[in-house]
């Protein structure tokens, strides 16, 4: 999967350099490649903003985000040696002037010409997105001699429904073929979502058994405990199925469910990954949209003996919106490997804890002659992808002392791998992966297009029937209804179980 190498001289161009995106993700990101030496050796990365008029005010700003977001990894020696790859220029992006004065500066770089492996990162909000793009075009900055440069890299949300983001690709694609177009997913980035594939392709122990005679439902959940902070303009038009179901928990379903590939390309794996999509408008849960669908808001409370405004109580929102912040949905894929399989899909805000976790749960069958009182656990294997990272899997055994008794232990993979432990961060793998000009980690329109469609009939019912969010506590498991949407299928969420790795 990971065979390309990284070119020598690369530029990068941050659009939005000194918006919250470069200070908290991407300089950081670069900064620790750079620590562990695994930077492109000539690196120029240009920032282009309108907040400073000077390269020593913008550096400054970057050191202080630095130190004040990411103390553990500042160390001042390091930080000045990192700094020379940096460069700043005040630019105003609706305005030729700063295209003009960017051409100029990429072709007086070193034997270089615009556009010559270049990247642009358009670190800004999505409206300057189709902006910046023509201008590049106009100002003859889309174009390179040599394929798949100059690349375009664009941060979610990528529209708001199939059709805005259709007509946002179509005019981003007018400038960028798809192959030079890098969409950001960054829970692609995650480590043990990058290793989804592996333990299904390299494990001959899986492959047999993942599919509907094996396997009884899944679960792919992301639970934060943390509100909107200070998102509320944008969130208050995406809400939890467009922020966080359309992109990093449709990609997960389909890293989880896909076929077999038929080689380990990029894209063969996109292919398989957009076939999965495709299926989900064809879903039988969406016969009945509103017994598979659970929309919540949290209302004010207190999380860790802290109190915290309600959703409608957060700055920039209205006093009755009825935007959604948590949202399961009960989906089945209609295909032949899954046919009648249940996926479960849960995402919220301000809930009991920070957990991003895959549960595979496996039929439960076990021999008459072993006599228990209660049918023992069924298989589980738990994909954990954050805050931990790590594979567990539940199987039973005999209780020790016991004569008979069967009891479920937990095989934790996590601690007996060193080599999970300071795992690089999403956007540091995905910096590499962008630098070598590896696509698997990013999204293809296909695969954004058919997620949309998929959420859109969602979107839909939820304004065709003014659905109103249920409200639940913060710091809770979510709506009361979301217990309900396992429990009246004799199932249990199994990210709100305590699993004792001891056992
Ligand atoms: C982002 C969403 O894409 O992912 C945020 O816009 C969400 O609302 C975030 O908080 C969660 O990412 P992570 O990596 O913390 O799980």
């Amino acid at each position: 999967m990971k065979n390309k190498t990284m070119p020598e001289k690369l530029q990068l161009v941050i659009f939005g350099g000194t918006g919250d995106l470069s200070r908290t993700k991407l300089i950081p990101g670069l900064y620790k490649l750079y620590k562990r030496d695994s930077l492109p050796e000539q690196l120029s990365v240009l920032g282009l903003a309108r907040s400073f008029s000077s390269l020593e005010a913008y550096l400054q700003s970057l050191a202080d985000s630095l130190q004040q977001e990411n103390p553990e990894i500042y160390d001042q020696q390091s930080w000045d040696e990192f700094k020379s790859y940096l460069d700043y220029m005040e630019m105003d992006f609706t305005e030729d002037t700063g295209y003009n004065k960017l051409y100029k500066y990429l072709n007086n770089q070193e034997d270089n010409q615009a556009g010559q492996h270049c990247i642009y990162y358009l670190a800004t909000s999505p409206d300057f997105f189709p902006i910046i793009t023509n201008k590049l075009k106009e100002h003859r900055l889309s174009k390179s001699k040599e394929a798949g440069w100059p690349r375009l890299v664009i941060e979610k949300p990528f529209g708001y429904s199939l059709e805005s983001a259709r007509k946002f690709n179509f005019q981003i694609c007018k400038v960028f073929p798809e192959e030079n177009v890098y969409r950001i997913d960054h829970y692609l980035g995650k480590e043990m979502i990058q290793n989804i594939l592996i333990m299904r392709f390299a494990n001959m122990f899986f492959e047999p058994i993942w599919n509907k005679h094996y396997i009884d439902n899944i679960q792919i959940v992301s639970t934060e405990k943390k509100g909107i902070k200070n998102r509320g303009k944008y969130y208050d038009k995406a809400g939890a199925l467009r922020d966080m179901v359309q992109s990093h928990l449709l990609q997960m379903l389909a890293l989880v469910t896909m076929e077999s590939p038929a080689d380990m390309s990029t894209e063969s794996i996109r292919q398989e990954k957009i076939k999965l999509l495709k299926t989900l408008a064809q879903s039988p849960s969406l016969v009945n949209i509103k017994k598979n669908l659970v929309i919540g808001q949290y209302k004010s409370g207190t999380i860790d003996k802290k109190s915290v405004p309600g959703y409608q109580e957060e700055k920039n929102i209205s006093s009755n919106s009825m935007t959604e912040t948590f949202a399961a949905v009960k989906l089945k894929i209609n295909n032949l490997r899954w046919g009648g399989v249940p996926i479960y899909l849960k995402t919220g805000k301000r809930l009991k804890e920070k957990n991003v976790k895959i549960f595979v749960q496996f039929k439960a069958d076990f021999h008459p002659g072993l006599n228990q009182d209660k049918a023992p656990e069924a298989n589980l294997l738990i994909i954990k992808i954050q805050p931990e990272e790590g594979v567990s899997l539940q199987f039973n055994a005999k209780e020790p002392g016991s004569q008979d008794r069967i009891t479920p232990v937990l095989m934790d993979f996590c601690q007996q791998a060193p080599d999970l432990q300071n795992t690089p961060e999403a956007y540091e793998e995905l910096l590499v992966a962008l630098f070598k000009g590896e696509q698997s980690l990013f999204t293809h329109w296909e695969s954004v297009q058919h997620s949309w469609l998929y959420i859109d009939i969602l979107r839909n019912y939820i304004e065709a029937n003014r659905l109103e969010p249920e409200k639940y506590t913060p710091g809770s498991n979510g709506p009361v209804s979301a217990q309900e949407l396992l429990t009246r299928d004799g199932r249990r969420w199994w990210d709100e179980e305590e699993f004792d790795a001891s056992t």
